[in-house]
Formats: structure tokens, sequence, C-alpha cells
């Protein structure tokens, strides 16, 4: 192995994550041929296949899988190197991966914007999914941080509060209990409903609610986004329960009502967390402080009343 050369582990490293020597060519610019040529010398100096080809896929054998997570760990031990050499110098520079819950969709976009023009070093990249899909993801290890409303028993996290993710029953407005006051919450009882896709932590809640008090309500529709339950409750499909940032550009008093229903709102917190066994880097940890310091104050600004009980930084600890 010490012939081995990084640039061959880079290759290595394409090739595995695509399973496919053209695609790892395009990603690197470089010619199919030489990206075969690379994996074949490189799996000269292991002594060992690295792949199995089936058709048209490349499947990593055993060694070909213990190589890719050595190839990650010297990768992100790298990144890490370069962010402290950076900061060193006096610059905060480097990746930034974000994973983050679709209703932090709402509100962290607006958050990064400041943030890219301070550290203007800092490349991010942010992907959007659900509760399921980040613990997935989680296990992988394929993010510096994350963004979650409720914290999974595993993997072993730490976590940060940093600001409140009410979830609301929302309504078309002419709906007629909008308006009404403590509304008992039976009467959502065989309500028409539009509901999340299985794996979701609002529909987790929902769920959690309507069965600690016995409520069935009518489900029309599944939906795998909010955006997409949203223009249902507009197009009269029924009624659904959404985090409030979820109408963060246009409040209530145009398409949607909040309905005062008893039980509601479904009190939660988004949460920032990392992998506990894993360091954040120099970059994650600027994003963290910025996160926890700037977000109450966006929130107040966004999200008028919203925010406002949003925790402060003595409060944050970790939970
Ligand atoms: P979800 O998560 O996208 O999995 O519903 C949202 C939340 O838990 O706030």
């Amino acid at each position: 192995m010490i012939h081995a050369t990084l640039h061959q582990l880079k290759v290595f490293e394409a090739t595995a994550r695509h399973g496919s020597f053209t695609r790892a060519a395009e990603e690197l610019y470089l010619t199919q041929p030489t990206v075969s040529i690379q994996v074949k010398q490189l799996t000269k100096a292991v002594g060992l296949p690295l792949f199995e080809q089936i058709g048209k896929r490349l499947f990593l054998t055993q060694a070909g899988q213990k190589l890719l997570e050595t190839c990650q760990n010297i990768f992100e031990g790298l990144d890490q190197f370069e962010m402290s050499v950076a900061d060193l110098k006096g610059m905060k520079q480097g990746q930034l991966r974000l994973a983050v819950i679709t209703t932090a969709k709402y509100f962290v976009p607006r958050l990064l914007g400041p943030f890219c023009h301070r550290y203007p070093g800092i490349d991010i990249s942010l992907k959007v999914t659900n509760h399921q899909h980040i613990q997935e993801r989680m296990a992988e290890n394929k993010d510096d941080l994350y963004i979650i409303s409720q914290p999974p028993s595993q993997p072993d996290l730490k976590v940060y509060p940093f600001l409140e993710n009410p979830l609301v029953v929302l309504a078309p407005t002419g709906h007629p209990l909008a308006g009404k006051h403590n509304v008992p919450i039976e009467k959502l009882n065989d309500a028409p409903f539009i509901m999340r896709e299985p794996g979701s932590g609002t529909r987790q809640a929902v769920q959690n609610l309507f069965e600690q008090h016995n409520i069935e309500v009518k489900v029309q529709l599944e939906l795998g986004s909010n955006e997409a339950i949203k223009q249902a409750i507009a197009g009269g499909l029924g009624i659904s329960i959404l985090s409030q940032h979820t109408i963060i550009s246009e409040g209530t008093g145009g398409e949607f009502a909040i309905l005062d229903v008893e039980g509601f709102p479904i009190e939660r917190h988004w949460y920032a967390a990392h992998l506990s066994g894993k360091q954040p880097s120099v970059v994650a940890d600027t994003f963290l402080q910025y996160l926890i310091n700037e977000s109450p104050a966006m929130a107040q600004k966004f999200l008028p009343g919203l925010g406002q009980s949003a925790l402060k930084s003595e409060e944050l600890a970790q939970v």
C-alpha cells in the first residue's frame, strides 16, 4: 500500500461511490481508461480485488469496502486539517455539509445568506429530507451537522436546541372552525385530513397526539411534501397539521387559517446535532455558534411571536 497515491485513492473513492468507472471519470474530468488504469494499479498495490463487476455495475469486495472506509477517514482528516490551517491563518474556509428536516428549509436558507456573506470562504451543501432519511444519513456519517426536531436515540448524538418548531392545525381561511376559540380536539374526528408520508417526524408527532386522544381523522391524501400539503389545503381537500414555519412567507389571513384546537400547538424544538463521536470541524463549529446566537433574532424578524421564547445561549444545555 505504500505505493498507493492520494490521486489513486480519490479515483477509487469516486468509482466506489458511483459504482461506475464512467461516472467517476465524468466527476473527476478524466477519461474512463485513466480511471480504470488507476484502479488497476491500486488493486495491484493492495493485492486483492477491490471490485466485482456484475453486468455494467461495479460492486465493492470486502477489501474494497474496507478501503473505501479508510479513504473516507483520510479525506475527512485532510479536510479537517485544511480547515484548521485556514483557521490558524485567521480565515474560516472549507466545506459544510448540512442535512435538515423539511420544516427547517423555510428558515435555514434565510440564515445561510448572512452567514455566507460573513464567511465567504465557506461552501455549503444543504440536503433537505424527512426525519427517517436524516437518521439514515446519520448512520452513514454523511454530513457535518443536522437540524432535526426529534433527536433519535440512535446513533449517539450531541444536540443543541435552538428554536421552537410548533405544529399547528392548518385549514383554508373559510373553514367553519376558523376564528373559533378552544375548539375541543374531538371536533377533528372524521375531519378530511392530509397526512405526511411514513417516515416523517411531523406525521409521527400527529399520530402520537391523535392516539392519546383517540382521534380518528379521515385521511384523504398522503403527501411527502409540506408545500404540496399546503396546496391541497388551499384547494379544499382538507386540513392538516404542519409546522408553523411552513407558512413563514404568507402567514395567516391569506389562504390559510390556524385553528385554535385544544392540545395545539404541538410544542417541538429544532435541534442542531452532530454525531457524538465526531469532533465538529472549525467550519461546522462556526456555523453551530452562528445558529445558536443569531437564530432567535432572525426568527423574530421573520416569524414575530415565534422565537421570543427561543432558548438563550446560556440555557442551551445539551439534551
Ligand atoms: P419531517 O420533520 O419532515 O420528518 O416531518 C419535520 C419535523 O419533525 O419538524
